[in-house]
């Protein structure tokens, strides 16, 4: 059995059986508001707090304050002063632009990782990132270069893409092929609000339920309720689609 990194979620760590492998580098892809950043928010928070395990937040579209904020709001109180303490490392948008491009701001971050200790990282978004490309086969091979670096610093990786659900007749993208697992957050519109779930399609080296799974986001951040059988994607009465 793989080593593995718990969430910190119980009912994810379930689906995924255990965790997420050590060293892997996971796609987080979902539409806006399903949950991806409050995830990586949760999976640092969870990692200093429980596991004793160092975070680095890789933020392209909001500042510190906006994160901070963020986790807050599910009751994360802690996480301002874990920052203070470099428990967790967070890099906002203000960082990664302030460096003259955008090479020497990611080459400066790499630094970071190789001379401290920390073992998850979250980067929010990759498609932000991808935007720093002019085609695809540059991006291609960054983004190789980027998750191999990230695994020979010991860091097991979100990486956050701003996509909704992929099926099988739409056109799948290369991250999902680099990358070494694949978390979808979907939503669903309901008369008082949302249904939101979660499906792990994908996760290399390990035996996974790939069922979909119901959730919530609240008080103490995500919770994936553990259903026997959970949904299926296709040709099921109960399929949510
Ligand atoms: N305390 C809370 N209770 C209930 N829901 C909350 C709470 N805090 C945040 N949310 C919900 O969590 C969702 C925010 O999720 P998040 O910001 O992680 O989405 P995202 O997938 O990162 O979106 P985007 O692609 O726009 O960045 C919102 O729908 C928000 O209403
Ligand atoms: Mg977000």
């Amino acid at each position: 059995m793989p080593e593995v990194l718990k969430t910190g979620i119980e009912g994810l760590d379930s689906v995924l059986n255990g965790g997420i492998v050590k060293n892997a580098a996971v796609l987080v892809s979902g539409n806006p508001g399903t949950g991806k950043s409050i995830f990586g928010i949760q999976y640092l928070y969870k990692g200093v707090t429980e596991f004793d395990e160092r975070g680095i937040y890789i933020s392209f579209e909001e500042n510190a304050e906006d994160i901070r904020q963020a986790a807050e709001s599910v009751g994360f109180d802690k996480w301002g002063e874990l920052v203070e303490d470099d428990d967790i490392k967070v890099y906002d948008k203000q960082v990664m632009l302030r460096e003259g491009d955008f090479t020497s701001a990611i080459d400066k971050l790499l630094d970071d990782f190789t001379e401290s200790k920390y073992d998850r990282l979250v980067l929010d978004s990759l498609t932000m990132f991808q935007l720093f490309f002019d085609d695809e086969r540059e991006n291609r091979t960054y983004l190789l270069k980027f998750t191999d670096i990230l695994k020979q610093n010991g860091l097991t990786s979100l990486l956050i893409n701003e996509q909704g659900a992929v099926f099988p007749e739409t056109e799948i993208g290369l991250e999902n092929f680099l990358t070494d697992g694949n978390i979808y957050f979907i939503q669903t519109p309901t008369d008082s609000g949302v249904n939101r779930y979660v499906w792990v399609a994908k996760m290399r080296k390990k035996n996974i339920n790939t069922d979909i799974f119901p959730m919530e986001i609240g008080e103490g951040g995500i919770t994936v309720h553990e259903r026997a059988g959970g949904f299926s994607m296709m040709g099921r009465e109960d399929s949510v689609f």
